[in-house]
């Protein structure tokens, strides 16, 4: 099993290019398949659920090439529309292929994602709104089907604004006859790049990034679509999290300031000095620094549930109790336990966590839970006097390229080895 090696007490210097956004090329990759072309798509970051979708896509009968950064998909032959079980269970993100199947091919049959370290993580919301889009679902082997002779545009309100709903309601709505106007939708960056990718890719979408969301429907079929995806914010917390955790100074380049505003400004009121440029952050974090204000994850714009963990490993050492309510997945505060072995002081209460800032923290053996809270466990091991080894069967690569060479770039001792 892989394993982090972290030696804490160095301080964070330098410059990093922040990677393309994996939340926003899961989407775009499930869409490429609306286009009956080829797309060209830059920034693809490397991680282990976009080679997963690359399979899917190779296996539904698309040709894909990759190249560093960038993916070619070819979509012209009409795919298959059933994903097996071995690939839909790589990665749970592969429920956007729903929505992108379905309208390319009128039909689609793939295993319904089960629970994930978070919680539950039904799909209610988005069957719900297939069938008012006029989709036929039933359940047989343990597979969703999903069947449309004609899908039509409709008014739909989501009763909560899930962000993988929003994106198979505009995937399935671009082959839907007439408009759909999508209500409480997500309102993520993510989907804003959808949108994007979408309207160069010949769809006609408006409203991404407000809670109303229009689609006007029938997309034509487009020979070539060229997109670049957006910054990943989430990765972007995370290095900015692991200067405030270790001290330093750290410059992120191109990404998209804005969209990581409501953590920063956490980040400010610690203590950090933040400079804010057009695409660019430059955090200063020197000695000890403060509790957070409270935190509460909500849908965007509010704070993000994946950059919770991340700041709750900068309040380990914070002067005084840093408050954190987790609105949005019920499991998770799964790292909460091994952060403890660090030394951390942090009760769990409900969805409530409260950390009680240590003077200081020593290194320890963990075990990574999840994707985010794996990567808070490192940023940590940041902090904490002598060596940390975190276990990790593959959480943390699913979300990084390359954490570790990042983190090493800044200065930081931290290797991977495999036991
Ligand atoms: C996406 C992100 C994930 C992020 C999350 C919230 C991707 C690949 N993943 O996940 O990193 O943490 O948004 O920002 O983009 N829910 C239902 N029924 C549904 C759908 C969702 O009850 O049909 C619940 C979920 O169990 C969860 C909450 O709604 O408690 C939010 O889920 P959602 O916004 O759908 O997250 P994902 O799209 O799965």
């Amino acid at each position: 099993m892989p394993v982090w090696r972290i030696v804490g007490g160095d301080r964070l210097e330098g410059a990093l290019e922040v990677q393309g956004s994996k939340n926003a090329v899961l989407p775009i990759l499930a869409a490429s398949l609306l286009t009956g072309g080829v797309t060209r798509l830059r920034g693809c970051p490397a991680l282990l659920d976009v080679d997963a979708s690359v399979e899917i896509l190779r296996g539904l009968g698309c040709g894909v090439m990759q190249n560093s950064g960038e993916i070619l998909i070819d979509s012209a032959k009409r795919p298959e529309h059933h994903v097996p079980h071995a690939l839909m269970e790589r990665m749970r993100s592969s429920v956007m292929f729903l929505g992108a199947i379905l309208a390319r091919c009128g039909e689609v049959r793939l295993s319904a994602p089960g629970g994930c370290e978070l919680g539950a993580r039904p799909i209610d919301l988005h069957l719900k709104a297939l069938e008012a889009l006029g989709a036929e679902v039933s359940h047989s082997g343990g597979e969703v089907v999903v069947r449309a002779a004609r899908l039509k545009g409709t008014r739909i309100r989501l009763d909560f604004p899930s962000v993988g709903a929003t994106e198979n309601v505009m995937l399935a709505a671009c082959a839907a006859e007439g408009e759909t106007v999508l209500s409480n939708a997500a309102r993520e960056p993510e989907i804003v790049d959808l949108q994007s990718y979408l309207n160069a890719a010949g769809a006609s979408i408006r409203g991404a990034g407000t809670p109303e969301i229009v689609i006007a429907g029938k997309m034509p079929d487009r020979p070539l679509t060229e997109y670049t995806v957006m910054p990943d914010r989430i990765v972007a917390c995370t290095l900015l999290c692991a200067a405030a955790c270790a001290g330093g100074e750290v410059e992120l380049r191109s990404l998209v300031p804005a969209h990581i505003a409501i953590v920063t400004d956490c980040l400010r009121e610690m203590g950090c000095a933040v400079r804010i440029e057009r695409d660019r952050v430059l955090l200063r974090a020197e000695g000890r620094l403060r509790a957070c204000p409270a935190v509460e994850t909500r849908p965007y714009p509010g704070f993000p549930t994946d950059a919770q963990a991340l700041l709750m490993s900068a309040c380990l050492k914070a002067e005084g109790e840093s408050v954190f309510a987790e609105n949005i997945f019920e499991n998770r505060y799964r790292h909460v336990p091994e952060l403890r072995r660090l030394g951390a002081d942090i009760r769990v209460e409900g969805r409530t966590a409260t950390v009680r800032g240590v003077k200081a923290l020593t290194g320890a053996e963990l075990t990574a839970t999840d994707l985010r809270g794996g990567a808070a466990m490192v940023l940590a091991a940041l902090g904490a006097e002598g060596e940390t080894l975190v276990r990790d069967s593959g959480h943390v690569l699913r979300g990084y390229e390359s954490l570790d060479r990042s983190l090493r770039a800044l200065g930081a001792e931290v290797r991977m080895e495999t036991d």
